[in-house]
């Protein structure tokens, strides 16, 4: 789909790495021909889920600049971002897409106070032209997370709680007054209890100030809980993508069965155990190199065609699922 209705459209989007030295190394496609649109006036949370190493930061990455796709492309309101040069074509995309990281910690500078930061943030980002002005935006930006400039007090980072902290960069992410905001793993780092408390601001972000959220996660849990769609990456690929309530409530591909069942329902799961439950690391290696399904060397239900190509993309009850059964 290509047109002006959409904020982030990404098609066809391939990366490959280079893996070990160019003459005895191998090539390691990190993501594979991912196609999605996230649409402009329909704000949404989009979740991107799956083990560890399936691709998903390499993703983030291409949204957000960092990484070039090795093909296809990434459009950000109808623009190519990698075409995307200028200084102040540069800032004015960044105002527009924010990222949120995992450890809040790397976000702040330990050795300055939260708020100077976040006071100039505002004015690197042309939201205000000194300090003074930009004390009601960063106030405005805290005050949507639930806190206040007031209650930062003039503290250093390594003085806030990490729930408090993960707020903030949440906060500081709203500052420039963007569109959409790319979330990896953002609560991974912060304690159980306070998890649904951070994922609560994403669907109030959705709803009160129309910012649609990228929301990449090992955590089925808060997934199930806020996403309005997702999408489940195995080895680089989407294996199946859709409606929340269809995806996770009636799982089709065998592996988002073995994901939603390893989920020990009510806790999120956290990233060592959810890697050592699925046997991530004795069959890494193997599932990149294997032709055809990667999920077929655990699959249950894995078929003789299922090792020989690529599964096909299937339209199946409300979602798409990259799957022989279904087809
Ligand atoms: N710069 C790079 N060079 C080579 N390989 C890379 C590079 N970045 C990522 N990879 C590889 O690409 C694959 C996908 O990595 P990525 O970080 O995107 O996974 P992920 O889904 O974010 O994992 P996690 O859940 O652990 O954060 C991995 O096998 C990783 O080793
Ligand atoms: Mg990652």
């Amino acid at each position: 789909m290509s047109n002006d209705t959409s904020l982030l459209d990404v098609r066809h989007v391939t990366k490959v790495f280079q893996v070990g030295g160019l003459l005895n190394g191998t090539k390691m496609t990190a993501v594979n021909n991912l196609t999605f649109t996230i649409e402009k006036n329909k704000a949404e949370i989009f979740t991107i889920a799956g083990e560890s190493g399936s691709g998903k930061t390499t993703l983030s990455r291409m949204l957000l600049r960092d990484l070039e796709p090795t093909s296809g492309e990434v459009l950000f309101e109808g623009r190519n971002v990698t075409e995307i040069r200028k200084r102040h074509e540069f800032t004015a995309f960044m105002k527009k897409v924010q990222p949120v990281f995992q450890n809040p910690f790397e976000t702040f500078n330990p050795l300055r106070r939260v708020e100077e930061y976040l006071l100039d943030t505002a004015i690197n980002f042309g939201a205000a032209k000194d300090r003074k002005s930009a004390v009601p935006v960063v106030d405005k930006a805290l005050h949507l997370v639930g806190l206040s400039l007031e209650e930062l007090s003039r503290r250093y980072p390594h003085e806030l709680s990490g729930g408090q902290i993960q707020r903030i960069s949440v906060a500081r992410a709203l500052i420039s007054g963007p569109s959409l905001i790319l979330a990896d793993e953002p609560v991974s780092m912060v304690d159980a209890s306070l998890r649904m408390a951070i994922v609560n601001l994403f669907k109030k972000l959705r709803d009160e100030e129309g910012v649609s959220v990228l929301y990449i996660t090992h955590d089925l849990a808060t997934a199930y809980y806020i996403s309005d769609r997702i999408a489940i990456m195995l080895r680089g690929y989407v294996v199946e993508m859709g409606p929340v309530e269809a995806v996770l409530g009636n799982p089709l591909h065998p592996y988002t069965q073995l994901l939603k069942e390893s989920v020990p329902a009510p806790n999120p799961v956290d990233k060592q155990s959810w890697a050592q439950r699925i046997g991530l690391s004795t069959q890494e290696v193997k599932e990149y190199g294997q032709t055809g399904c990667k999920f077929a060397s655990r699959c249950p239900k894995v078929m003789d065609i299922c090792r020989q190509a690529d599964p096909p993309d299937v339209e199946a009850e409300g979602r798409t699922v990259k799957c022989y059964l279904y087809k």
